[in-house]
Protein backbone atom coordinates (compact mmCIF):
# COMPACT_ATOMS: atom_id res chain seq x y z
CA UNK A 1 0.00 0.00 0.00
CA UNK A 2 1.07 3.16 -1.10
CA UNK A 3 0.56 6.81 0.48
CA UNK A 4 -1.30 7.56 -2.29
CA UNK A 5 -4.10 4.78 -1.46
CA UNK A 6 -4.40 5.49 1.67
CA UNK A 7 -4.70 9.23 1.54
CA UNK A 8 -7.37 8.45 -1.30
CA UNK A 9 -9.78 5.91 1.04
CA UNK A 10 -11.67 6.92 3.33
CA UNK A 11 -9.85 4.86 6.64
CA UNK A 12 -6.62 5.74 4.99
CA UNK A 13 -7.72 9.26 6.05
CA UNK A 14 -9.09 7.90 9.60
CA UNK A 15 -6.00 6.29 10.27
CA UNK A 16 -3.93 9.22 9.64
CA UNK A 17 -6.23 11.27 11.87
CA UNK A 18 -5.78 8.72 14.59
CA UNK A 19 -1.71 8.46 14.02
CA UNK A 20 -1.02 12.48 13.77
CA UNK A 21 -3.98 13.01 16.49
CA UNK A 22 -1.66 10.90 18.95
CA UNK A 23 1.40 12.42 18.12
CA UNK A 24 0.42 15.53 18.41
CA UNK A 25 -1.19 14.59 21.90
CA UNK A 26 2.29 13.15 22.78
CA UNK A 27 3.52 16.91 21.91
CA UNK A 28 0.80 18.54 24.37
CA UNK A 29 2.18 16.39 27.15
CA UNK A 30 5.76 17.01 26.81
CA UNK A 31 5.40 20.70 26.39
CA UNK A 32 3.37 21.11 29.38
CA UNK A 33 5.88 19.25 31.64
CA UNK A 34 8.32 21.63 30.47
CA UNK A 35 6.27 24.35 30.62
CA UNK A 36 5.41 23.24 34.40
CA UNK A 37 9.25 24.42 35.01
CA UNK A 38 7.75 27.88 35.38
CA UNK A 39 6.82 26.86 38.80
CA UNK A 40 10.30 26.29 39.63
CA UNK A 41 11.78 29.30 38.91
CA UNK A 42 13.71 31.80 36.11
CA UNK A 43 16.33 29.83 35.94
CA UNK A 44 15.10 26.54 35.42
CA UNK A 45 12.57 27.33 32.40
CA UNK A 46 15.07 29.50 31.01
CA UNK A 47 17.31 27.10 30.79
CA UNK A 48 15.25 24.11 29.68
CA UNK A 49 14.38 26.86 26.58
CA UNK A 50 18.24 27.19 26.36
CA UNK A 51 18.81 23.32 26.16
CA UNK A 52 15.70 23.31 23.73
CA UNK A 53 17.33 25.73 21.40
CA UNK A 54 20.89 24.03 21.53
CA UNK A 55 19.41 21.25 20.04
CA UNK A 56 20.11 23.01 16.75
CA UNK A 57 19.13 20.56 14.08
CA UNK A 58 17.72 17.99 15.77
CA UNK A 59 15.20 20.29 16.85
CA UNK A 60 14.35 21.43 13.49
CA UNK A 61 13.82 18.05 12.46
CA UNK A 62 11.35 17.94 15.37
CA UNK A 63 9.69 20.91 14.65
CA UNK A 64 9.05 20.01 10.75
CA UNK A 65 7.35 16.48 12.25
CA UNK A 66 4.65 18.37 13.98
CA UNK A 67 3.99 20.43 11.16
CA UNK A 68 3.80 17.86 8.99
CA UNK A 69 1.32 16.18 11.80
CA UNK A 70 -0.31 19.37 12.15
CA UNK A 71 -0.90 19.56 8.47
CA UNK A 72 -1.70 16.33 8.13
CA UNK A 73 -4.60 16.49 11.05
CA UNK A 74 -6.25 19.16 9.98
CA UNK A 75 -6.64 17.86 6.06
CA UNK A 76 -7.76 14.65 7.08
CA UNK A 77 -10.14 16.15 9.64
CA UNK A 78 -11.87 18.59 7.39
CA UNK A 79 -12.23 15.26 4.64
CA UNK A 80 -13.85 13.43 7.16
CA UNK A 81 -16.42 16.49 8.17
CA UNK A 82 -16.99 16.10 4.99
CA UNK A 83 -17.85 13.02 4.23
CA UNK A 84 -19.46 12.82 7.28
CA UNK A 85 -22.04 15.61 6.04
CA UNK A 86 -22.34 14.15 2.74
CA UNK A 87 -23.42 10.60 4.49
CA UNK A 88 -26.10 12.91 6.17
CA UNK A 89 -27.98 14.75 3.66
CA UNK A 90 -31.22 15.32 6.30
CA UNK A 91 -28.88 16.82 9.04
CA UNK A 92 -29.76 14.88 12.31
CA UNK A 93 -33.57 14.41 11.32
CA UNK A 94 -32.90 10.64 10.28
CA UNK A 95 -30.53 10.30 13.58
CA UNK A 96 -31.45 7.36 15.92
CA UNK A 97 -30.64 7.24 19.27
CA UNK A 98 -26.56 6.04 18.75
CA UNK A 99 -24.48 7.16 21.80
CA UNK A 100 -22.80 10.38 22.01
CA UNK A 101 -21.29 13.06 23.48
CA UNK A 102 -20.74 16.70 23.56
CA UNK A 103 -17.10 16.55 23.00
CA UNK A 104 -17.37 14.01 20.39
CA UNK A 105 -20.12 16.35 18.53
CA UNK A 106 -17.96 19.55 18.56
CA UNK A 107 -14.68 18.01 17.23
CA UNK A 108 -14.15 20.13 14.35
CA UNK A 109 -15.40 23.47 16.18
CA UNK A 110 -13.15 22.71 18.44
CA UNK A 111 -10.54 21.18 16.60
CA UNK A 112 -10.23 25.04 14.74
CA UNK A 113 -10.89 26.96 17.51
CA UNK A 114 -7.72 25.58 18.66
CA UNK A 115 -6.00 25.96 15.63
CA UNK A 116 -6.74 29.53 16.25
CA UNK A 117 -5.43 29.67 19.58
CA UNK A 118 -2.25 27.48 18.43
CA UNK A 119 -1.80 30.25 15.41
CA UNK A 120 -2.23 33.48 17.99
CA UNK A 121 0.33 30.88 20.41
CA UNK A 122 2.96 31.06 18.40
CA UNK A 123 3.01 34.63 17.49
CA UNK A 124 3.02 35.26 21.02
CA UNK A 125 5.79 33.20 22.20
CA UNK A 126 7.49 31.70 19.39
CA UNK A 127 7.62 34.60 16.61
CA UNK A 128 7.40 37.15 18.96
CA UNK A 129 5.33 39.77 17.37
CA UNK A 130 2.38 40.25 19.80
CA UNK A 131 4.40 41.89 22.79
CA UNK A 132 7.19 43.34 21.40
CA UNK A 133 8.38 45.27 24.60
CA UNK A 134 8.66 41.95 27.00
CA UNK A 135 9.88 39.43 24.04
CA UNK A 136 13.42 40.17 23.77
CA UNK A 137 14.48 40.26 27.48
CA UNK A 138 17.26 38.66 28.74
CA UNK A 139 17.89 37.06 32.01
CA UNK A 140 20.65 37.82 34.66
CA UNK A 141 22.86 34.86 32.54
CA UNK A 142 22.07 36.49 29.13
CA UNK A 143 19.72 33.90 28.30
CA UNK A 144 16.33 34.48 26.60
CA UNK A 145 13.86 35.18 29.18
CA UNK A 146 10.94 32.77 28.10
CA UNK A 147 10.23 33.45 31.98
CA UNK A 148 9.55 37.00 32.32
CA UNK A 149 7.78 37.16 29.08
CA UNK A 150 5.12 34.64 29.83
CA UNK A 151 4.42 35.75 33.68
CA UNK A 152 4.14 39.68 32.11
CA UNK A 153 1.76 38.18 29.54
CA UNK A 154 -0.18 36.55 31.44
CA UNK A 155 -0.72 39.92 33.87
CA UNK A 156 -3.06 41.21 31.33
CA UNK A 157 -6.38 39.74 31.86
CA UNK A 158 -7.72 39.26 28.38
CA UNK A 159 -4.22 36.95 27.50
CA UNK A 160 -4.70 34.74 30.72
CA UNK A 161 -8.56 34.48 29.33
CA UNK A 162 -8.04 33.82 26.10
CA UNK A 163 -5.34 30.78 26.87
CA UNK A 164 -7.89 29.67 29.85
CA UNK A 165 -10.85 29.42 27.48
CA UNK A 166 -8.59 27.74 24.74
CA UNK A 167 -7.16 25.09 27.10
CA UNK A 168 -10.83 23.97 27.82
CA UNK A 169 -11.32 23.77 24.50
CA UNK A 170 -8.09 21.53 23.85
CA UNK A 171 -9.34 19.43 26.34
CA UNK A 172 -12.56 19.24 24.80
CA UNK A 173 -11.13 17.98 21.77
CA UNK A 174 -8.57 15.34 23.34
CA UNK A 175 -11.31 14.14 25.67
CA UNK A 176 -12.61 12.22 22.91
CA UNK A 177 -9.59 12.61 20.45
CA UNK A 178 -7.47 9.83 22.32
CA UNK A 179 -10.35 7.25 22.56
CA UNK A 180 -11.39 8.00 18.86
CA UNK A 181 -7.92 7.27 17.86
CA UNK A 182 -7.17 4.15 20.12
CA UNK A 183 -10.64 2.56 18.36
CA UNK A 184 -9.49 3.72 14.37
CA UNK A 185 -6.15 2.01 15.44
CA UNK A 186 -8.00 -1.36 16.49
CA UNK A 187 -6.66 -0.70 19.88
CA UNK A 188 -9.47 -0.22 21.59
CA UNK A 189 -12.16 -2.64 20.88
CA UNK A 190 -16.62 -3.34 21.99
CA UNK A 191 -15.12 -4.08 25.43
CA UNK A 192 -12.03 -1.60 26.41
CA UNK A 193 -13.93 1.08 24.94
CA UNK A 194 -15.61 2.28 28.02
CA UNK A 195 -12.64 2.00 29.69
CA UNK A 196 -10.50 4.47 27.22
CA UNK A 197 -12.84 6.91 27.44
CA UNK A 198 -12.93 7.32 30.85
CA UNK A 199 -8.40 7.55 30.43
CA UNK A 200 -8.66 10.09 28.15
CA UNK A 201 -11.34 12.26 29.72
CA UNK A 202 -9.07 11.94 32.63
CA UNK A 203 -5.79 12.57 31.12
CA UNK A 204 -7.60 16.16 29.49
CA UNK A 205 -8.27 16.60 32.77
CA UNK A 206 -4.99 16.46 33.64
CA UNK A 207 -4.10 18.44 31.08
CA UNK A 208 -6.25 21.22 31.56
CA UNK A 209 -4.97 21.55 34.88
CA UNK A 210 -1.28 21.70 33.97
CA UNK A 211 -1.46 24.36 31.40
CA UNK A 212 -4.51 26.22 33.18
CA UNK A 213 -2.54 26.49 35.90
CA UNK A 214 0.32 28.37 34.45
CA UNK A 215 -2.14 32.02 33.04
CA UNK A 216 -3.77 31.20 36.68
CA UNK A 217 -1.15 31.54 38.55
CA UNK A 218 0.99 34.09 36.60
CA UNK A 219 -2.51 36.71 36.77
CA UNK A 220 -3.19 36.19 40.80
CA UNK A 221 0.77 36.49 41.83
CA UNK A 222 1.63 33.13 42.37
CA UNK A 223 3.99 32.95 39.92
CA UNK A 224 5.86 36.77 40.14
CA UNK A 225 8.07 38.54 37.56
CA UNK A 226 12.00 38.40 38.29
CA UNK A 227 12.27 41.65 36.54
C1 LIG B 1 -0.32 27.82 29.40
C2 LIG B 1 -0.12 27.26 28.27
C3 LIG B 1 1.14 27.38 27.45
C4 LIG B 1 2.30 28.07 27.68
C5 LIG B 1 2.68 28.92 28.88
C6 LIG B 1 3.18 27.84 26.56
C7 LIG B 1 4.44 28.37 26.41
C8 LIG B 1 5.20 28.33 25.26
C9 LIG B 1 6.45 29.02 25.06
C10 LIG B 1 7.12 29.92 26.09
C11 LIG B 1 6.88 28.74 23.81
C12 LIG B 1 8.16 29.28 23.12
C13 LIG B 1 9.33 28.46 23.56
C14 LIG B 1 10.62 29.10 23.10
O1 LIG B 1 10.62 29.83 22.13
O2 LIG B 1 11.64 28.81 23.73
C15 LIG B 1 5.90 27.85 23.21
C16 LIG B 1 6.00 27.31 21.93
C17 LIG B 1 5.05 26.49 21.38
N1 LIG B 1 3.88 26.07 21.94
FE1 LIG B 1 3.22 26.54 23.78
N2 LIG B 1 2.54 27.01 25.67
C18 LIG B 1 1.29 26.72 26.17
C19 LIG B 1 0.33 25.90 25.58
C20 LIG B 1 0.47 25.31 24.35
C21 LIG B 1 -0.49 24.41 23.77
C22 LIG B 1 -1.77 23.97 24.46
C23 LIG B 1 -0.02 24.05 22.55
C24 LIG B 1 -0.60 23.13 21.52
C25 LIG B 1 -1.85 22.71 21.49
C26 LIG B 1 1.23 24.72 22.36
C27 LIG B 1 2.01 24.62 21.23
C28 LIG B 1 3.22 25.25 21.04
C29 LIG B 1 4.03 25.13 19.85
C30 LIG B 1 3.68 24.31 18.60
C31 LIG B 1 5.18 25.90 20.06
C32 LIG B 1 6.37 26.09 19.09
C33 LIG B 1 7.43 25.07 19.49
C34 LIG B 1 8.72 25.31 18.74
O3 LIG B 1 8.71 25.83 17.65
O4 LIG B 1 9.77 24.95 19.27
N3 LIG B 1 1.50 25.47 23.47
N4 LIG B 1 4.91 27.63 24.12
Amino acid sequence: MNWQSILSSSIGRKVVMAVSGLALFGFVIIHMLGNLLIFAGPAALNGYAEKLESLGEILWVARIGLMVMVVLHIWSGLCLARENRQARPLGYLGKKNTRTTFAATTMAISGLLVLAYIIFHLLHFTFRVTHPQISHLLDADGRRDVYTLVVLSFHELPIALAYFVSMILLSLHLSHGFSSALQTLGIANESSLHGYEKMGRLIAAVIFLGYSSIPTACWLGIIKASH
